[in-house]
């Protein structure tokens, strides 16, 4: 199949530039080997996510001029509550400043007591911060293959029912505070949920009257792979299958920053009047939190550029060139013998870092010692996706193990062009043939709370131990 070119021409750039290999060690070391202490001005390709790193149009850059300002009533919100209700069909939404301000105005409300379950197919990490912080125990469900990075199946995202269903029976429907459907599945390798799978969650909701939420990220994303890789879904628009999914759910977050295309925002979408008085808490617990509930952290020209960028993330030519890119990526590597999560999902490549580096245990993360080994090659500044990320059991302080060790080359929206993809393969094809040398990592600094984005490292010499591993609890 020959694949089309992008269905946009390119009307600015913005320059940038490679530093030496000795100024990268020195701002590597200076940001105790964890990326996200680096400066933006020392990282030549910037590879650590996809959220609010996209590329407007220039249908969105105008529409900025038509944001209106006013504190409340904002004609611009009422623009983003037409998208939604177009688009997802659903009645009630309140903007956030982004994701993770949506789940913490939203979750208060529908985690009913402590110690309530959460059931995700995989939750995303701030999501999985936001039910603790509630009270709430979140429990990941997605089917085995998705830790099998090699074998081959279609929606690696899906929730395995029967241990949702098994789940529910083991501990009372009374314990389970919701279930969320993330789509595309992030922390699984931006994995597809199928239709068929959310039928299946869905069925399951309604029999024990379980609230089902969607965490909507990359929700045009989900619909692409359904309308490419699903049984009768070809024949759909975009738009029918994200109204055909969202007619399942009674609520979504979303982390504008990624298939809307801004570079800022987010949302909740409440479906219908049956939950008229959680969208009422949750507007009060938005006041203070993010801010008006026709603005809720954004200002009236963000709010503009949403409502056009919700549109454009279902453009299918669009979806087609920008995922037809990550699986260029995804394709290359592999021919190198380089190992990856297969098929590659959505946003992102994940490196399979427990096959790349099997020398280094996870309680000496592998997929972070990779992602900074990638950024002294060539400047490249990919994420961890794994057990940095992961963190301790909140009971017992002990590092928990992931079920895969992931370095995610995450690919912003209409930003790189395939050369960049090919100066990433050849630096990993580099870095491949000395895998060897390459060693784990242990604490300077580890917080308690979503340590891999503050955390401070350095490299263990001779592979001895993590000094620190099992030590230094978290207070539940
Ligand atoms: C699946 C998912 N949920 C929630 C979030 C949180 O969104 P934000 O970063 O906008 O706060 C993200 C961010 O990457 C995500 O990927």
């Amino acid at each position: 199949m020959i694949r089309k070119a992008e269905p946009y021409r390119i009307k600015m750039v913005e320059s940038m530039q490679m530093i030496s290999r000795e100024e990268r060690q020195k701002a590597l070391q200076e940001a105790g080997y964890n990326p996200f202490a680096l400066k933006s001005n020392d990282v030549y390709i910037d590879l650590l996510t996809d959220s609010g790193t996209g590329a407007m149009s220039d249908k969105q850059w105008s529409a900025l001029m038509l944001g209106d300002e006013s504190y409340a009533g904002s004609k611009s919100f009422y623009k983003v509550k037409d998208a939604v209700s177009d688009i997802f069909g659903y009645e009630y939404v309140i903007p956030t400043h982004q994701g993770r301000g949506a789940e913490q105005v939203l979750f208060p409300h529908i985690i009913e007591h402590k110690g309530q379950y959460v059931l995700g197919n995989m939750h995303f990490d701030t999501t999985m911060a936001h039910i603790e912080m509630n009270g709430g125990i979140p429990v990941n469900m997605v089917i085995e293959e998705a830790f099998d990075t090699l074998k081959e199946h279609p929606f690696k995202g899906n929730f395995d029912l029967v241990k949702l269903e098994t789940f529910i029976q083991e501990k009372g429907k009374e314990e389970i505070a919701f279930i969320i459907v993330t789509i595309t599945c992030n922390s699984a390798g931006g994995q597809p949920v199928s239709m068929e799978n959310v039928r299946g969650v869905k069925k399951i909701a309604d029999k024990y009257g379980l609230f089902l939420l969607f965490d909507s990220a990359r929700f045009a994303e989900n619909a692409y792979f359904i309308k490419r890789r699903e049984p009768d879904y070809e024949r759909l628009s975009i738009q029918q299958i994200v109204r055909e999914m969202y007619d399942m759910g009674d609520a979504f977050t979303m982390s504008a920053k990624k298939d809307a295309i801004v570079n800022m925002g987010g949302l909740i979408g409440i479906k219908s009047s049956k939950h008229k008085e959680l969208f009422q808490a949750s507007c009060a617990t938005c006041v203070p939190m993010e801010g008006f509930v026709t603005y809720g952290g954004l200002s009236g020209r963000d709010m503009e550029a949403l409502a056009v960028g919700l549109h454009e993330g279902l453009d299918f030519d669009y979806l087609e060139s920008r995922i037809g890119q990550v699986e260029y990526l995804g394709e290359e590597l592999r021919k190198r013998g380089i190992p990856i999560q297969w098929p590659v999902g959505g946003h992102a490549v994940f490196v399979d870092a427990k096959k790349f580096l099997p020398h280094i245990p996870p309680e000496q993360f592998p997929a972070q010692a990779l992602t900074n080994e990638l950024y002294l090659e060539v400047g490249v500044r990919a994420v961890e996706v794994g057990s940095l990320l992961l963190g301790r059991d909140p009971e017992t302080g002990k590092q928990k193990v992931a079920g895969a060790e992931f370095m995610r080359l995450t690919i912003p929206r209409r930003v790189y062009t395939d050369r960049h993809m090919d100066v990433i393969v050849s630096a990993l094809a580099t870095i491949w043939e000395r895998r060897e040398t390459i060693q784990g990592l242990d604490f300077e600094y580890e917080p308690k709370v979503l340590r891999h984005f503050l955390c401070r490292l350095h490299p263990i010499e001779n592979g001895a131990p993590g000094s620190l591993i099992d030590v230094n609890p978290m207070v539940p």
